[in-house]
């Protein structure tokens, strides 16, 4: 199903992807695979029948998890482009097949990250699990891997006590809340957007393709198109898909750009000069021309900022003096 450019395909991600994606078309892929750890009662050809769907959610036999999760890595290794990105989300049960698959291919590590996240499931004669695994790999190419370092914070930013924000920001334990949305139909494992826009604002640019195998609520898929990347998953749930789809409406491409947060420092380096004549013409083609290519209102301006040198309200106010 195509909405607004993006595709979004129900079905299996394994024979979808064979189907649906070149080798090399992907430059980003986020994905969080089904965790297993259901599977034992489940029933072996559990994507064929609505009975072994989970709450709609489509989980994999604990006897096919390494052969399946062999056969899904591959094809995302197949997809990615030489220096393109991905990021697996996994719980520990079932890290090692995930471990196992990612050696199998030419991918290669660049981080191993902990997400650790709040409400984990109370024990009381056992430490709290409060953490997920993400793998961050990389295809090896000619070029270098996209890495915005310093998108979300300059270098020279500090909090209160002196401590640098972007060192801490890119540190591999990363401290992220789950959403509590009371009374909101939600996806079983739901990732917060939070988690999502730090993954596709450090590993990609506008307008990149980002790729999600499995989709769940759609997650990975409003923050791209809300970043104002391209999109392409897959999701195997009818039910998950159908409702997915549905909230995949009313998402505008780039609406999360003017919520970013913008890092200070060398990136403003015209802030507070006026502008010159030449300046604010050479802003409006530049504008003209980026909508031209079909970018919206919001990531020409976010583009623009970093360009310029200038703030997005000061971009904006030239804009809109001169008619746009
Ligand atoms: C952990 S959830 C993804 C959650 C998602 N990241 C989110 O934030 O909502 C895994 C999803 O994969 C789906 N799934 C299971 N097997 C699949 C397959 N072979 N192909 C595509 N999707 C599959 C499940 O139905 C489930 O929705």
């Amino acid at each position: 199903m195509d909405i607004g450019g993006n595709l979004f395909h129900h079905g299996d991600c394994v024979e979808g992807a064979r189907r649906h994606l070149p080798d090399g078309s992907v430059d980003l892929i986020v994905t969080d695979p089904p965790y297993g750890i259901r599977g034992d009662k489940l029933h072996k050809h559990y994507n064929r029948s609505e009975d072994f769907v989970v709450d709609g959610y489509v989980e994999v036999p604990a006897e096919e998890y390494g052969e399946f999760t062999h056969a899904w890595v591959a094809e995302a290794a197949r997809a990615l482009r030489p220096n393109g990105s991905i990021y697996i989300v996994s719980g520990y049960t079932n890290l090692y097949h995930i471990l196992d698959a990612l050696r199998a291919t030419d991918l290669r590590e660049v981080n191993h990250i902990v997400w650790r996240y709040n409400f984990g499931v109370h024990t009381r004669r056992k430490y709290i699990s409060s953490h997920y695994h993400i793998l961050y790999y990389e295809r090896p190419g000619p070029g270098s891997r996209t890495f915005n370092a310093n998108v979300r914070f300059g270098p020279q930013e500090r909090d209160g006590e002196g401590g640098s924000l972007d060192y801490q920001d890119r540190e591999d334990v990363w401290v992220i809340n789950r959403e509590y949305k009371p009374g909101r139909r939600k996806n079983k494992n739901e990732l917060p957007t939070r988690l999502l826009v730090k993954m596709v604002q450090y590993s990609s640019k506008v307008g990149d393709v980002v790729c999600d195998l499995f989709m769940g609520g759609f997650s990975t898929a409003r923050v791209a198109v809300g970043l104002d990347r391209r999109f392409v998953g897959f999701e195997v749930s009818e039910a998950i898909f159908a409702e997915g789809v549905r909230r995949m409406e009313g998402v505008e491409p780039g609406h999360l750009l003017e919520e970013l947060r913008v890092p200070e420092g060398d990136r403003l380096f015209n802030q507070g000069k006026s502008w010159t004549d030449e300046e604010v013409q050479r802003l409006l083609e530049r504008y003209d021309g980026l909508r031209a290519q079909g970018r919206t209102k919001a990531s020409a301006i976010q583009e623009l900022t970093g360009e310029f040198g200038r703030g997005r309200f000061a971009i904006a106010n030239v804009l809109r003096d001169h008619g746009h």
